[in-house]
């Protein structure tokens, strides 16, 4: 947990930005696997973990923003809890820790809001991501639960966001140790890509890192020799000379701040020709957009110019062909590079997302593309020194839209479909970072994971 006064100075800003009303928190419950006492692992809500830092279930909070009051609700713990789980703290113990002076216990959240509605109050509270939040603010707040969603706070979201946006150098601290634990698990994973592995043998050797280091995994670890499948879960396959590997994944530091890369390797250690071209035409897209961010440049630009490096890549290697300028423009090389560049990471990795991908990735200055490929872009707008984004270009072969394209002869003037037919089972590349917008410019987080090709084939070449 950070120092008290760092959630006070938060909590402070943020009912000075809504101006007035009572913002609602609520914290998450455990998360029932298969049956009531056998959770997954608890995950705190993001934002209620960064207004009121405390990480376990069954807590919720308001902030009266007319009054300056705010109170943490939550049931201290009895005998029974005591005899399962042990002793904690009191609440009125634990809210201290993070400025907080009034408790109360949890079944009074209800006769709060009553009395606050009462008064004519808005109660503000959060988009809900879980089924049991909508629930519970539905029967707070006595509406009916399909419109719990329609009726969250715009001002909150937007007052939330634009302080998780800036990442202070306690939270960059957090982020720098999820990395140590992900250079370690890339090193130790790059060295196993060799012929005979299964892909679940590596993704158990990272989950075990992770674990072996206090740390959780960020996300569900994306480790596939079908790298064309974008978010690819299923580790079943065995490793052989010639596949790429391609490996997403991260970890969540003690206090939740996460990390996210991607590395794509040649299994058994040697790219082929064919691989090291694609492989060369990605890595450029990536160093190209890390060189260019800094403040006051738009993210969807960056995003442009990796589009624009990767198209004239695939252009020089006889896969696209004619203007790239104008392929760019007109979303052509979204055949092989078919998501957005990347996205804000922070005590989610998908940083806010739950509030609502426009507010975080758009503002008044950029509207979403509808193009396909741009479309997904999920963050556009222009960058300020202290966001955290993640660059993550991909060149992929995706056979079933290869085909679709090339029936309609979608953008025949810049890809030749003939040439593109010898990649259809080459699989995809992705490499990923996460990057720091800087005073002047960027840093990337963490230790160098190897990503030039004579790097990655020393290590994967490695026992
Ligand atoms: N881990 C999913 C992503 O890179 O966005
Ligand atoms: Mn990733
Ligand atoms: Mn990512």
């Amino acid at each position: 947990m950070f120092d008290s006064k760092i959630y006070t100075e938060r909590r402070t800003r943020l009912k000075e930005q809504v101006g007035s009303g009572l913002l609602l928190f609520l914290g998450n419950e455990e998360s029932p696997m298969n049956y009531p006492a056998n959770p997954y692992h608890f995950r705190q809500d993001s934002s209620f973990l960064y207004f009121f830092g405390l990480d376990t279930p069954s807590l919720a909070a308001i902030m009266d923003v007319d009054d300056g009051k705010d109170v943490i609700f939550g049931n201290d713990v009895e005998m029974e809890d005591i005899i399962w789980m042990g002793h904690l703290p009191t609440m009125k113990e634990r809210a201290d820790l993070v400025g907080v002076s009034e408790t109360a216990p949890l079944p009074q959240l209800k006769e709060t809001i009553k009395e606050a509605l009462q008064k004519g109050k808005t109660i503000h509270y959060l988009p809900p991501y879980r089924p049991e939040s909508v629930l519970k603010i539905a029967q707070l707040l006595g509406i009916e639960h399909d419109s719990v969603k329609k009726y969250a706070s715009k001002d909150f979201i937007k007052a939330v966001v634009a302080q998780r946006n800036i990442k202070i150098p306690e939270e960059i601290a957090q982020m720098e140790l999820a990395h140590e634990v992900t250079n370690d698990m890339y090193l130790a994973a790059m060295r196993m890509a060799k012929q005979g592995v299964f892909e679940y043998e590596i993704v158990g050797k990272m989950e075990g890192i992770i674990g072996a280091s206090d740390c959780h995994v960020a996300f569900p670890i994306i480790l596939t020799k079908n790298g064309q499948i974008l978010h690819n879960h299923y580790h079943g396959n065995q490793l052989a000379e010639g596949d790429l590997l391609v490996m997403d994944s991260g970890s969540e530091s003690p206090m939740n701040y996460a990390s996210d890369i991607t590395r794509t390797v040649p299994v058994g250690g040697k790219f082929t020709e064919k691989q090291r071209q694609i492989y060369e035409i990605v890595l450029q897209a990536q160093e190209m957009a890390i060189q260019n961010i800094k403040p006051g440049i738009t993210f969807k630009d960056i995003h442009l110019l990796s589009a624009a490096v990767i198209a004239s890549g695939l252009k020089e290697a006889g896969l696209m062909k004619g203007d790239m300028a104008a392929a760019v423009d007109e979303g052509a090389h979204a055949l092989f590079f078919p998501h957005g560049l990347g996205h804000m990471i922070g005590l989610d990795v998908h940083d806010m997302e739950g509030l609502g991908e426009d507010y975080v990735g758009y503002d008044h200055t950029v509207e979403r593309s509808s193009q396909f490929g741009l479309a997904y872009l999920r963050l556009a707008k222009e960058l300020e020194s202290g966001n955290v984004v993640t660059v993550e270009p991909g060149i992929y072969f995706i056979p079933t839209l290869i085909d679709q394209w090339a029936s309609e002869k979608k953008f025949e003037q810049f890809i030749d479909y003939a040439k593109v037919e010898e990649y259809r089972n080459f699989g995809g590349i992705r490499i990923e970072d996460d990057i720091l917008v800087t005073q002047d410019g960027s840093q990337v987080l963490g230790k160098s994971i190897p990503k030039k090709v004579e790097d990655i084939e020393k290590i994967t070449a490695t026992e």
